[in-house]
């Protein structure tokens, strides 16, 4: 495949928008998807925001192999994670404890200078895809009830109240200007985080295919009743789910979508890409 790169400018001028941004926030909650959790990091973020406390979100977590989610939580331990999925009815009330708990110094000066009520405030980042409107939705509770822009933040970057104690700065999914790691990017691709039009498809659903057999043998052979010994995976499925053509022939673009789709609707069951 050749190699994939995706960029678009305005994925560019919210990341100028956000390094200004972040000089005005006590912290950075940057959402993950517990299927790949390394892969979901957009390593620009380790520079916009270096020196900010962070909190990361692995979310997405009941659409992830369970044991896994075990692993990668205990990989994370040093840092500030927790593993969420973004329908989660608690899920506003374990963000605001587990910010305040990595903020408790800061709250303590605040009131040692007498300031009880001190709002504080996070920037919300991940890529696209992650579930950022989703888990903002949740913790809104509604839809999202939009402040005033501040100094340093334009229209691409949004303000909302969650409660007396706390403020979050909405911004757009970004990933960065070059992937390194081709894999890194497939990964991203077969998750739905990169648009899916400049993409070739039928390797990326190979890639795919690849993954889930080595990462989970035999949950394509109960998926799709083919044997995963096959040389063509692809052409096994088509033939097994009957995809063809009008000649008769496999239908390869009406067997990639399917399989796509069954990957991103999570039809396979709980899986995780990355695997530790
Ligand atoms: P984004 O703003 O970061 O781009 O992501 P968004 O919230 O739009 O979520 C992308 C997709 O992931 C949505 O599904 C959403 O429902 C789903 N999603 C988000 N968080 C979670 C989660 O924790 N668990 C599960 N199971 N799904 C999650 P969609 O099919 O694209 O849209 P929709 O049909 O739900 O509207």
């Amino acid at each position: 495949m050749a190699d994939i790169q995706w960029f678009p400018g305005h994925m560019a001028k919210a990341n100028r928008e956000m390094s200004e941004a972040v000089k005005l926030v006590d912290i950075v909650i940057e959402l993950r998807d517990a299927r790949m959790p390394l892969a979901s990091h957009n390593p620009n973020f380790d520079k916009l925001f270096n020196g900010k406390p962070r909190l990361i979100i692995l979310n997405k977590a009941d659409l992830a192999d369970e044991s896994q989610n075990k692993l990668w939580l205990n990989y994370f331990k040093e840092e500030n994670t927790i593993l969420v999925n973004s329908t989660h009815d608690d899920l506003k009330k374990i963000v605001v404890n587990k910010v305040q708990d990595i903020l408790k110094e800061k709250i303590e000066k605040y009131k040692a200078k007498g300031i009880r009520k001190k709002v504080l405030k996070a920037i919300v980042v991940g890529i696209p895809n992650v579930g950022k409107s989703t888990f903002i939705n949740n913790i809104v509770k509604k839809k999202v009830a939009k402040v005033e822009n501040r100094p340093g933040v334009t229209k691409t970057l949004t303000w909302i109240n969650i409660n007396e104690d706390l403020l979050l700065l909405d911004t757009p999914g970004v990933l960065w200007p070059k992937f390194e790691n081709q894999n890194q990017a497939k990964t991203l691709a077969l998750l739905g985080s990169i648009n899916d039009d400049i993409l070739d498809k039928q390797e990326l659903t190979n890639y795919g295919l690849k993954l889930i057999k080595k990462n989970y043998p035999g949950l394509l052979n109960s998926r799709y009743d083919i044997n995963e010994e096959d040389d063509d995976l692809l052409y096994s499925i088509g033939v097994a789910k009957n995809c063809l053509a009008k000649d008769n022939k496999i239908d390869y673009i009406k067997a990639c979508e399917m399989v796509l789709n069954d990957i991103r609707s999570n039809k396979l069951g709980r899986v995780t890409y990355e695997k530790l």
